[in-house]
C-alpha cells in the first residue's frame, strides 16, 4: 500500500470521526445526555402516566431548561431533607407539598440570597408576625431586614377573619410562609412549577400577580411609564430567556421588574434578594431612608446606567426624593390630627372601628405609598390623580372629620 493512500484513509477516518461528532453535537442536551437509564426511569415513566391525565404538567416540563439540561421529576418530586415520604407507583416521593427544599438542593446559592430577602420571612411575618417561625429563623432575617420579622401580627387578620387571610393576603405572602421541613418560602411563584424558567420570572405579568393595587400599584405604574409602553410595543423583538450571566442590553434593550430590581444584566451580578437596590422603605407610612441608602442608590443607578446617560436619571431621583419629603410632611401632618384626638379622648375606640380610621389609613397606605412609587418608576398620572390629588381631598375630609368628632366628645 502506497503511503498516499495510506494518509488519504487516515484523513478520512478523521473527517468521519469529526462529522459524527459535530453532528453529535448539534443534537439537543436532552438527547444525547438522556440515554441514561436512570433519568429514562426517573422521567419516561412518570411521563407515561401523567402524560395521559395532566399533559399540561408534563409539556411543561419538557419544554424547561430542566429538561434539557436531565434534570428528572424524581430530582424535584423525591421527598427533601425533612419532608415525609411516600410510596407512589414504584417510585418514592416526598407526600408533602413541594418546598424551596426541592429546588435548594441543587440551588442553594439562590436559595441563601432569597431567604435573606423580604420575599422570605418578612413577607410571611407582615400578616402573622413571628408566628409559626422559630427564634433562629427570626434572628437570621433580622440581621438582613431589620424590622421585618420581629412584629405582632397585622390587625386584620383578627379583625377580617381566617377565610380572608387563606384566599386573601396569604395568597401572595406565602411567598415566604415557613415550611414544615425547616425552609422558607417557595420558589414557583416567580418559575412556576414545571417550566423552572427565566423568560416567565421576567415577565412584568409575573411580578404583577402580586404587586398591584392601589397599596401598592406598581404593575400599573410600569405600565404607563414609557419603560412599559415600550416593553408591550417591543416584547417581541427582546430575547427573555437568555441565561443571566450572558444577558446583555443587547437582549433586552427594555427593563422589566426584574432588569431594575434583580438582574445581572451586562455583567451586574444578579440578585434574589431585591432590597439590595432600594434606599427608601418607600411601602411604610413615613419613608426613611434605608441603612445601605448609598449602596443601594448607586447600585440602582448602575443599572440605569446600562441604558442611559446621568443626565436622565439623576432628575428623575431628585423629582423623586422631593416627593418623598413631602409626602413624609403630608403624611405627619394627617397622623398629627389622629394622634391629637386620640390624646385628648376624642378618639377613644380600638384602631379600625371608626371611617376617620380608614381614611387615615388610606391616606398613607394608598394615596401617600402611590405617589412615592410612581415617582421613582414614571407613572406621572399616578403621582398626581392617584397620589397627591386624594391626599389634598382626604386632608379636608380628616379635617372636617376630626372637628365633628370633637364636637361630639364635648357635648359629652
Ligand atoms: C403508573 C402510573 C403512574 C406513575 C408511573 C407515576 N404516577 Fe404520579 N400519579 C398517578 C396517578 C393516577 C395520580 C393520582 C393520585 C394517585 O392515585 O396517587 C398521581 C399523582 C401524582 C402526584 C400528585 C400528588 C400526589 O402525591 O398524589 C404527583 C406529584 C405525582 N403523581 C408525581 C409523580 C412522579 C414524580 C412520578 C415519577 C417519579 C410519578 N408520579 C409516577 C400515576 C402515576
Ligand atoms: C423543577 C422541579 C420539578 C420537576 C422537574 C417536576 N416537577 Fe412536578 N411539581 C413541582 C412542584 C414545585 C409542584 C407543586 C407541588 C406542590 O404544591 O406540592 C409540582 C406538582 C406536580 C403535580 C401536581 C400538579 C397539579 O396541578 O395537580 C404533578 C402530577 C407533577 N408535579 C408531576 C410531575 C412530572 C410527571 C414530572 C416530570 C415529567 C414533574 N412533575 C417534574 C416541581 C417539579
Ligand atoms: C437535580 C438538580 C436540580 C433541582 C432539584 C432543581 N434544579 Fe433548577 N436547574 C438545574 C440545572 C442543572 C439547571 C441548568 C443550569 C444551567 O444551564 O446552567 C437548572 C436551571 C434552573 C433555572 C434557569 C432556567 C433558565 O431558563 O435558564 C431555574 C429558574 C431553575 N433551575 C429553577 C428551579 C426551581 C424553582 C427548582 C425547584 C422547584 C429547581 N430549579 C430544582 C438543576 C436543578
Ligand atoms: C395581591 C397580593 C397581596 C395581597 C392579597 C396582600 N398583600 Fe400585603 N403586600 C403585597 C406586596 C406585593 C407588598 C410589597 C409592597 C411594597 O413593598 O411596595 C405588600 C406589602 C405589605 C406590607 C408592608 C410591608 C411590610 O412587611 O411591612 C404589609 C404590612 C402587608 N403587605 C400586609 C398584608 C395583609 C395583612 C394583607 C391582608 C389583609 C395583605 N398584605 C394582602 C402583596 C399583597
Ligand atoms: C407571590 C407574590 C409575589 C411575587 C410574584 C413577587 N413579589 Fe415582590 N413582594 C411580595 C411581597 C408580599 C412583598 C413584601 C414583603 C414585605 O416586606 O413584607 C414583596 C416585596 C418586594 C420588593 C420590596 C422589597 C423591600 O425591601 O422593600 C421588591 C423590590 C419586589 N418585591 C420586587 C419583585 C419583583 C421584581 C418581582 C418579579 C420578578 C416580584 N417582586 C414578585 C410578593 C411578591
Ligand atoms: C421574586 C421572583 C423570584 C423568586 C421568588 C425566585 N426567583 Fe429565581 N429568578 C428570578 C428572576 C427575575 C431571575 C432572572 C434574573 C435575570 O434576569 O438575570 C431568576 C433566575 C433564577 C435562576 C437562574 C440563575 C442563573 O444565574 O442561571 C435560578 C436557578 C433560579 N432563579 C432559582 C430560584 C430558586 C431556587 C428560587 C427559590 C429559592 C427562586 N429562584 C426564587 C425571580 C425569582
Ligand atoms: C426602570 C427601573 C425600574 C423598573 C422597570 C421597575 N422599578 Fe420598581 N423601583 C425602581 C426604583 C428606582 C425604585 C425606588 C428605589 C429606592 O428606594 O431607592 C423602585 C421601587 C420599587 C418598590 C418599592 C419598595 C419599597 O420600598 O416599598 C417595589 C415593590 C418595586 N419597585 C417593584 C417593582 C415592580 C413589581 C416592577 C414591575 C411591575 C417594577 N418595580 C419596575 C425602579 C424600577
Ligand atoms: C434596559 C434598558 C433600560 C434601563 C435599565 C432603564 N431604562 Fe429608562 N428607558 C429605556 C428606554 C428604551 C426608554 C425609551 C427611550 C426613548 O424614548 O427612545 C427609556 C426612557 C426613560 C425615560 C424617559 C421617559 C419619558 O417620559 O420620556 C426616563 C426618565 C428613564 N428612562 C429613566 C430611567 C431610570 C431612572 C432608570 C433606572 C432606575 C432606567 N430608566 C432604566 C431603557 C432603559
Amino acid at each position: 500500500m502506497s503511503f498516499r493512500s495510506v494518509f488519504i484513509a487516515v484523513v478520512i477516518a478523521f473527517a468521519l470521526i469529526l462529522s459524527a461528532f459535530l453532528i453529535n453535537r448539534a443534537r439537543p442536551k436532552a438527547e444525547t445526555e438522556q440515554a441514561a437509564a436512570e433519568f429514562v426511569r426517573a422521567s419516561g415513566k412518570c411521563a407515561e402516566c401523567h402524560a395521559r391525565s395532566q399533559y399540561s404538567v408534563v409539556h411543561e416540563y419538557e419544554i424547561s431548561k430542566h429538561a434539557q439540561k436531565s434534570v428528572s421529576c424524581l430530582d424535584c418530586h423525591q421527598a427533601a431533607q425533612g419532608q415525609e415520604k411516600k410510596d407512589h407507583h414504584g417510585f418514592v416521593i416526598a407526600s408533602v407539598p413541594l418546598t424551596a427544599a426541592n429546588c435548594r438542593s441543587c440551588h442553594e446559592q439562590i436559595y441563601q440570597q432569597f431567604v435573606r430577602s423580604r420575599h422570605a420571612a418578612p413577607a410571611w411575618a407582615a400578616i402573622h408576625g413571628e408566628k409559626g417561625l422559630t427564634p433562629e429563623q427570626v434572628n437570621f432575617s433580622e440581621t438582613y431586614q431589620p424590622g421585618g420579622t420581629r412584629r405582632p401580627p397585622h390587625p386584620f387578620v383578627t379583625a377580617e377573619g381566617a377565610s380572608a387571610m387563606a384566599s386573601g393576603c396569604e395568597r401572595c405572602h406565602s411567598v415566604g410562609k415557613p415550611n414544615p421541613d425547616g425552609t422558607i418560602g417557595t420558589c414557583t411563584a416567580c418559575h412556576t412549577r414545571h417550566t423552572s424558567s427565566v423568560a416567565i420570572a421576567r415577565l412584568p405579568s409575573t411580578c404583577g400577580q402580586c404587586h398591584l393595587g392601589p397599596d401598592h400599584s406598581q404593575i400599573e405604574i410600569y405600565e404607563e411609564s414609557k419603560h412599559g409602553v415600550m416593553f408591550a410595543a417591543q416584547e417581541r423583538l427582546l430575547n427573555l430567556s437568555v441565561a443571566p450571566k450572558d444577558l446583555t442590553t443587547r437582549d433586552m434593550f427594555v427593563p422589566t421588574c426584574a432588569t431594575c430590581h434583580m438582574s445581572g444584566i451586562n455583567g451586574l451580578g444578579v440578585t434574589h434578594d431585591p432590597s439590595e437596590r432600594l434606599s427608601y422603605y418607600l411601602a411604610n407610612a413615613i419613608s426613611e431612608k434605608r441603612p445601605n441608602y448609598a449602596a443601594a442608590q448607586a447600585k440602582m443607578k448602575q443599572v440605569c446606567a446600562q441604558c442611559h446617560t446621568a443626565a436622565v436619571i439623576d432628575p428623575v431621583y431628585q423629582r423623586a426624593e422631593a416627593v418623598v419629603t413631602a409626602t413624609n410632611e403630608k403624611v405627619t401632618a394627617a397622623k398629627e390630627v389622629i394622634d391629637g384626638l386620640r390624646k385628648d379622648g376624642a378618639l377613644s375606640s380600638p384602631p379600625f372601628s371608626q371611617p376617620i380610621d380608614f381614611v387615615y389609613f388610606d391616606f398613607w397606605h394608598y394615596d401617600g405609598r402611590t405617589a412615592k412609587h410612581a415617582a421613582f418608576m414614571g407613572g406621572a398620572d399616578f403621582v398626581q390623580w392617584h397620589g397627591n390629588y386624594p391626599m389634598l381631598r382626604k386632608t379636608a375630609e380628616l379635617n372636617a372629620m376630626a372637628d365633628e368628632l370633637r364636637r361630639n366628645h364635648g357635648k359629652k
